[in-house]
């Protein structure tokens, strides 16, 4: 049976209350005593693993309670409260089958405000109190990597459905993702910027407060130098900011052909509507961290023609895919985004190694989800890869109105 990786010095201290606990993880500087097991390779440096979270109580609840925290407010909110949607529908389904063990799956959902400070208490209050079997979260990987260790520590297995940074599995063997990761990513939109759209001339906009922005254009700069496109401006901001013209100002001196602008919805919808007020005509370029409803609502005008890559496009004429928009309409009333579609797999692949697992032991369940294999999605064949990952092919989607437009599949 697997045991969570070693980590040094690990703490059996329980803890007295998570208000104490949080109180000595604000301090921003990480405990020297924690370790995050694998280094990170892209950038940043992975959030260090709080060296007094004790190991999870032994599960003992009669359902089968699964803790998700997410983005339900904020700036980000759509990634919550889409994930949530994507998952309750899973689960519910799964139910009314026959869930596995014989027992109910049970959804309890935690909202962190689309703050990263606030992730550590909420993962705690699920580890902690609602003593959960397993985790589903974040979409947000700066938010992925700041429940990672915590998960690692506490032999709790950790589902991310969304977060595409490298660095978030790296954590530990307990923490796995649904999805693609951004090198591939980032390869995928360099490609279509240079060979699609012919672009020379590239300037970018990062989000600095952002590991997933971060990364994306770093893999995006590395497959783009092995063409012989060049960057022609590179600025950034941080999430939350409203007011972009300085950095547009200067991105339209440089006079690029398009700008990537590897950021969440938000800001993205903002930057795309101050580019046009200064003239920029160029086209905007994005990734998975655009797809939102919100984005057309931001964006209205001024996003009209983007490009962004993401999981799946919901047009598509694939029967599961079919379905499964068609049921999430009935009950939500809109068309589900990349979040809820991807969310709802990860719901499926969790459940499905509940199963196989044979019983509500965590440790037998990170076996289980680690030989996940060719388990059929709504956003395609998933396979977990010996590093925690699914492969998985990208779509770019072209906006057009309030919706993104099939363009293209990319496979890895
Ligand atoms: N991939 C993004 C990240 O890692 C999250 C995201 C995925 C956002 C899909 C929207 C849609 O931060």
């Amino acid at each position: 049976m697997h045991q969570p990786a070693q980590l040094p010095l690990f703490s059996r201290f329980t803890l007295l209350s998570t208000a104490v606990f949080i109180g000595a993880l604000s301090g921003c500087k990480a405990p020297e005593t924690a370790s995050t097991g694998n280094a990170a390779t892209a950038g940043n440096t992975v959030a260090a693993a709080p060296a007094n979270v004790a190991p999870a109580k032994p599960y003992t609840g009669e359902n089968l309670v699964i803790g998700l925290y997410g983005s339900l407010t904020g700036s980000t909110a759509t990634f919550g409260t889409s994930s949530q949607k994507g998952t309750q529908m899973a689960f519910d389904e799964i139910n009314a089958k026959g869930a596995p063990l014989d027992k109910k799956l049970q959804l309890v959902t935690e909202d962190n405000g689309s703050k990263t400070e606030q992730v550590p208490a909420v993962v705690l209050k699920l580890i902690n109190q609602n003593n959960v079997l397993a985790l589903l979260g974040e979409v947000a990987s700066s938010r992925s990597l700041a429940a990672a260790p915590i998960a690692q520590r506490a032999g709790v297995p950790m589902v991310s459905p969304l977060s595409t940074n490298p660095k978030v599995t790296q954590v530990g063997d307990y923490i796995f993702r649904t999805c693609f990761i951004d090198p591939f990513q980032g390869k995928v939109m360099a490609k279509f910027a240079r060979e699609n759209l012919k672009a020379q001339k590239v300037a970018i906009l990062t989000d600095v407060a952002n590991d997933y922005s971060k990364g994306l254009t770093q893999f995006f700069i590395e497959e783009w130098n092995k063409t012989d496109g060049k960057i022609v401006a590179r600025e950034s901001y941080s999430q939350d900011d409203k007011d972009f013209q300085a950095q547009l100002t200067k991105i339209k001196a440089s006079n690029p052909d398009v700008i990537f602008v590897p950021g969440y919805y938000t800001e993205v919808g903002n930057i795309a509507v101050q580019a046009r007020r200064l003239g920029l005509k160029q086209p905007l370029l994005g990734g998975d961290g655009w797809d939102s409803p919100k984005l057309y609502e931001i964006g209205g005008k001024a996003i009209q023609g983007a490009y962004f890559s993401t999981h799946y496009s919901p047009q598509s004429k694939d029967p599961k895919v079919v379905k499964f928009v068609g049921d999430f309409k009935k009950r939500f009333g809109t068309i589900p985004d990349a979040n809820a579609a991807v969310s709802y797999d990860a719901a499926y692949i969790l459940s499905d190694a509940i199963k196989r697992a044979g019983a509500p032991d965590r440790a037998k369940i990170r076996d289980a989800i680690a030989a996940t294999k060719n388990f059929q999605g709504v956003t395609g064949t998933i396979s977990i890869d010996k590093d925690r990952n699914a492969v998985k092919p990208a779509v770019v989607l072209k906006v057009q109105g309030n919706e993104g437009v099939y363009v293209t599949t990319v496979k890895p």
